[in-house]
């Protein structure tokens, strides 16, 4: 018999292709757009600004900002089938069941679907950005009894999520949080759902099916639901004097703290930081809601740094301080995950024309460990 393959379980440490649109320096704990140092890009951009350097490669100039954002805004609309699908599911069924569900039946409203040139695929990304925002803002609208609201071509991506969602004009504070959020989880790299994006896409599936794909990884808990899981690990806390004793015991029971720990960072996430930064600055004139969340949260960081953070690598990633900013832009939890798909919708996008560039079937190997030549029983002698 020859020689054991090495088997790196979850692809843990595998390079699977090579890339210009995300790096995640996970020892210095740095994240880069195109380049670009995530600090920089929430600081001084913008959702579409962010999603047109992930697909293009370069930051725009003025015009071409502006012709993006008219596209992007000429698309928000949903077909009614949608919108029914929605409404009659919401409430009923996981919001990202029927996120999942919608984006994939957009297929069906574009006749290019299965053009695979960069151009067509660029445009079937912009419609996959604007209208799953929409989708996300709409189911978050049904689940709380409300009906469809038109998209306003007056109000840029995040506004306009806002107002879909809640059915009126947002306010700046409103705002800010969500736009911070939509860019700050635009991308990461090779991660499970760009990862199963990219191997649904490089059967030559089509983009939205590619796509459809990425959605379904980032639904567990391990990853995009990870944001939830925190914020009702936090609610289940209740007081902050309980916070101790209640990760304490988690611990103990050998249970995973949600929004800590990552399989490339092994320093403090750059975006949970920004996040953090965001929610001091929140401190100033808090609601009760949320200066209970974020007591629970800085001393919830505390412990597991003082626990994990050196010795073991564990640091808070980006999902453990969202919660409580989510919180102060009235986003209910159940939305949380929904949102990061709407947002990450960008990267998945830009990784798969990427990756269409020079594509190769992903087809991994795996031990095979079981028997083989056995003798076929019939069903009556068995
Ligand atoms: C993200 C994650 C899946 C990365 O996992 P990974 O690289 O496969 O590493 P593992 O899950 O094998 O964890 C390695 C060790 O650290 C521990 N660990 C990792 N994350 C932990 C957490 N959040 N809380 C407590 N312990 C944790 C594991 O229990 C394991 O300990 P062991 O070696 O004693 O068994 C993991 O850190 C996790 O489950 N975190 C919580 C979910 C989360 O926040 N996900 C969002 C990521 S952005």
């Amino acid at each position: 018999m020859g020689e054991l393959p090495e088997i790196h379980k979850g692809l843990d440490g595998v390079y699977v292709s090579e890339s210009t649109i995300c790096k995640v320096d996970g020892t210095a704990g740095r994240l880069y757009y195109r380049g670009y140092p995530i600090d920089d890009i929430a600081k001084n951009s913008n959702y579409e600004e962010a999603a047109y350097l992930l697909l293009n490669g370069k930051l725009p100039n003025g015009a071409e900002l502006e012709d993006f954002s008219s596209k992007l805004k000429a698309e928000r609309e949903l077909p009614d089938k949608i919108i029914n699908i929605i409404t009659e599911s919401a409430g009923k069924s996981d919001p990202m069941d029927i996120l999942r569900t919608a984006v994939s039946y957009l297929s069906i409203y574009d006749n290019d679907t299965k053009t695979q040139t960069k151009e067509a695929n660029l445009k079937k990304a912009i419609k996959l950005i604007a209208k799953t925002s929409s989708i996300v803002a709409t189911i978050g609208a049904a689940m709380e009894g409300r009906s469809y609201t038109k998209p306003d071509s007056s109000l840029g991506h995040s506004e306009n999520f806002i107002y879909m969602l809640k059915g009126k004009k947002p306010t700046p504070d409103e705002v800010k949080p969500v736009e911070m959020m939509f860019i700050l989880q635009a991308e990461h790299s090779t991660n499970a759902s760009t990862f199963a994006t990219l191997v649904a896409g490089s059967t030559l599936a089509d983009l939205y099916s590619a796509v459809t794909a990425g959605i379904s990884a980032l639904k567990g808990p391990l990853h995009g639901g990870a944001d939830e899981e925190a914020l009702r690990m936090m609610e289940a806390i209740g007081d902050p004097s309980n916070t101790e004793a209640y990760i304490n015991d988690a611990l103990a029971g050998k249970k995973k703290i949600m929004g800590f720990g990552h399989r490339v960072y092994k320093a403090y996430d750059p975006r949970a930081k920004i996040i953090k930064g965001y929610l001091l600055t929140l401190q100033q004139n808090p609601s009760a809601e949320v200066k209970r969340l974020t007591e629970i949260a800085l001393r919830g960081e505390k412990l597991m740094i003082d626990k994990l953070g050196q010795t073991h690598g564990i640091w808070p990633n980006v999902d453990f301080f969202a919660g409580p900013v989510y919180v102060s832009a009235g986003i209910k939890v159940d939305l949380f995950t929904p949102l990061f798909a709407a947002s990450r919708m960008a990267g998945w996008c830009a990784h798969m024309i990427e990756y269409w560039e020079d594509n190769k079937l992903i087809r991994p190997l795996e031990l095979y460990k079981g028997e083989i030549d056995k003798k076929y029983v019939p069903i009556n002698d068995r």
